[in-house]
């Protein structure tokens, strides 16, 4: 049986950090892909050289050629550029929008079978450029935050309790980053809510509020101490798990960047909700009913996406 093909969109410190971790996991052929002549070819021919010591049965391509993508099963796309320190990630929005309207036309082209997972920034409305520009179905074109914003919330929540994180369940929606909603009833550890860990005084409400802060800013904080880009292997340790979810149909819960109509009374709208990802691709939006405090965090978020949705569509009058 053919082993899947998997297209990284962009050779930066993301896409060579996901081939490493995509053939390291065996989850199929790598095609690493990237405009800048040499980087993709070097970066996985380093790769393939380490899979003599490592192990691992992968065959990994690096090229400037979208048709090397043809036929991939799953799509991750990074091109675009990062932040550095000052900069959010919406200053972003036009620069990496003329990149996704070429890497959505490749992706049409080469791929228009592919799960579409998309990194690039910011997030929420890249991702709904690239759909738009793609043309591939709403449920195959997703974005990677949610499963990186609750990996850090998970992280912080492990240190705070001082437990291992494989017993902290975390979930959050909404846009990435500076406006992610996270439901703290919903998180627990060891399967008790947070809010319950504060009465029992095993934290206090400030420091939890505390928390949540710093996952908002989770991204920023990185950006500030590597001063030169943004954070590489926690966007790609998350996007190869919603990779793996797709190729392996594991119908795992995980919260993305997802085309949400009906759920939460929206209307064709990329935000961050709970989702189950199977073979399907996105399979099913898990509505939630969220309280008053809850829904305005999420109208905030939304309200912040459909802004970044219009300033694209001001650019790109295609996108209209
Ligand atoms: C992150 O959260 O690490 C990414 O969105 C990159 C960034 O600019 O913060």
């Amino acid at each position: 049986m053919a082993r899947p093909k998997i297209a990284l969109i962009g050779a930066g410190q993301i896409g060579g950090t996901l081939a490493h971790l995509a053939a390291m996991k065996e989850l199929g052929d790598v095609v690493l892909f990237d405009i800048a002549e040499g980087t993709p070819q070097g970066k996985a021919l380093d790769i393939a050289e380490s899979g003599p010591a490592e192990g691992f049965d992968a065959a990994l391509k690096g090229t400037n050629d979208y048709a090397d993508i043809a036929g991939a099963d799953v799509c991750i796309v990074t091109a675009g550029v990062p932040r550095k320190p000052g900069m959010s990630r919406d200053d972003l929005l036009g620069i990496n929008l003329k990149v996704m309207k070429s890497v959505g036309e490749g992706i049409a082209k080469h791929a228009p079978d592919a799960f579409v997972i998309c990194i690039t920034n910011p997030l929420d409305a890249m991702v709904w450029a690239l759909q738009k520009f793609s043309g591939l179905p709403a449920a195959k074109v997703c974005g990677m935050a949610g499963v990186l914003d609750s990996a850090r919330f998970r992280h912080f929540l492990s240190l705070e309790f001082d437990v291992s994180m494989k017993d902290v369940t975390a979930f959050v929606l909404g846009g990435h980053g500076d406006t992610m909603v996270p439901l703290t009833r919903y998180s627990t550890v060891a399967g008790i809510p947070l809010p319950d860990l504060v009465k029992m005084g095993w934290t206090t409400q400030d420091r939890l509020d505390a928390i949540v802060q710093r996952t908002r800013d989770g991204g920023a904080e990185i950006v500030g101490l590597l001063k030169t880009g943004s954070a590489f292997y926690a966007p790609a340790t998350a996007a190869i798990e919603m990779a793996e979810a797709y190729l392996k149909d594991q119908k795992r819960v995980l919260p993305c960047a997802a085309h949400v109509d009906g759920a939460y009374g929206l209307k064709g709208t990329y935000v961050g909700v709970p989702t189950v990802i199977g073979a399907g691709g996105i399979e099913k939006v898990i509505d939630i009913k969220l309280d008053k405090d809850e829904q305005a965090m999420m109208d905030k978020s939304i309200e912040a996406v459909k802004g970044l949705v219009e300033a694209c569509k001001g650019i790109d009058n295609s996108l209209n």
